[in-house]
């Protein structure tokens, strides 16, 4: 199926071969419109207006949290809170629920194949708090073992944060058991989750999965940069401080105090980037329109197909599982004797985009005993040409450096 059609870049460059969906998605044609619709014909702010104007542009916000609520399996539209995206869900749960609850002597678990954003804040919080911040390693199949959560949960846990697609390795974490194995150990423990890389590739229900927050971006996922969502349980929501002070996030205030808003607004200060919002429901009306099954069968065929011709290249290493059922479109790799950032660049004069560096991720590049590595990723407009052009870009790669 041609899905790259629904994409208007590539009317733009046809033979564009686009391999950094997980850095951000492309657009699709309809988020592009409904954007430029709402910033042509109904741009005024949302919940304060009651003139028509306001109230549509209301309701196009209000539509996105339903929408995000059904994508996500939960029916409390109070458990949906805007964000600017992934990093300030993050950060939202450490400043505010873990500056409450982590107490000296507690200890915050993360792993070793986390993005930044997913350890440098627990960091902080660490620091603050005095708690302790551990790590889940990765073994030589770049998975996170089942012993790892018997070693290091017991009772001082009171937070695991952890990824559901590793940015670099594309391993998938199954999140449903290793959140129940968890609180098997310890019921009280709040488990984090960050869906980046993820919630444009496959369903998620927040419930099936048994955790507590679960945060992503909406650029990653085929809508603008700017917005990102965090769901968290009601009960937690409700018990957390707030974490940015301002309009619309009040009921009440007085000279000295404050009483504010309930679920979500109490976290949504501010004016919300309103445009971005509503792409991010254009985006899941689109990709609902496409369907999993569609998404899912063309991301499968292409990651096999990046996997089995990666492979056979002589002198590359892949940095993930090799199993295809334990990973995610995302392919890291590194090239003897030849840097990632010359194998980036050269693709890109034949018009292949990679990413190329430590994507964020500086202490697993480490682990992997590399300073950087080359990424290929898809989107499900990702075809077979795109891969034959990796192909070609990297064969000149091996003759410009290993032939002179
Ligand atoms: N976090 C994004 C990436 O991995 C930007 O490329």
């Amino acid at each position: 199926m041609n899905l790259k059609r629904y994409f208007p870049i590539y009317k733009k460059y046809p033979k564009l071969a686009y391999l950094d969906s997980s850095a951000t998605a492309l657009k699709p044609q309809v988020v592009v419109e409904a954007m430029t619709d709402y910033l042509s014909h109904y741009s005024a702010n949302i919940h304060r207006g009651l003139y028509q104007m306001s109230e549509q542009a209301s309701s196009a916000y209000d539509e996105t949290r339903k929408l995000i609520a059904e994508f996500l399996g939960t029916k409390d539209e109070g458990e949906i809170v805007f964000t600017r995206g992934t990093t300030e869900g993050i950060n939202l749960i450490a400043r505010t629920w873990g500056e409450t609850y982590i107490k000296p002597g507690d200890e915050i678990v993360t792993t070793q194949m986390e993005h930044h954003v997913n350890i440098v804040p627990w960091q902080v919080l660490a620091n603050k708090t005095g708690a302790k911040l551990r790590f889940a390693k990765i073994n030589d199949h770049y998975l996170i073992s089942n012993d790892q959560w018997e070693q290091l949960i017991n009772k001082k846990t009171k937070l695991v944060a952890i990824t559901h697609e590793s940015n670099v390795l594309g391993t998938i974490n199954p999140i449903a058991e290793i959140t129940a194995k968890i609180k098997a150990i310890n019921p009280t423990c709040v488990v984090v989750v960050d869906g980046a890389q993820i919630v444009a590739h496959q369903p998620v229900n927040v419930v099936e999965l048994g955790c507590d927050f679960y945060v992503f971006s909406g650029h990653k996922m085929y809508a603008s940069t700017g917005v990102g969502v965090l769901w968290g349980k009601r009960e937690l929501l409700e018990a957390m401080p707030t974490f940015m002070q301002g309009g619309a996030m009040i009921r009440e205030v007085g000279w000295q105090e404050t009483v504010y808003a309930p679920l979500p607004d109490k976290f949504e200060a501010g004016t919300m980037p309103i445009a971005e919002v509503i792409s991010l429901g254009a985006a899941i009306r689109f990709m609902k329109s496409i369907g999993w099954k569609t998404i899912q069968e063309q991301e499968g065929k292409i990651s096999a197909l990046v996997q089995k011709r990666l492979g056979e290249i002589d002198g590359l290493k892949i940095f993930g599982p090799s199993d295809l059922a334990n990973r995610g479109g995302v392919f890291s790799f590194a090239m003897e004797g030849v840097h990632a950032h010359d194998i980036a660049q050269i693709l890109d004069e034949t018009g292949v985009c990679v990413r190329a560096g430590h994507h964020c991720a500086m202490p697993l590049h480490g682990l992997l005993k590399v300073d950087s590595s080359t990424r290929v990723s898809v989107g499900m407009y990702s075809d077979e040409k795109d891969i034959e052009g990796l192909i070609v870009g990297l064969q000149q790669v091996k003759k410009i450096f290993y032939h002179g």
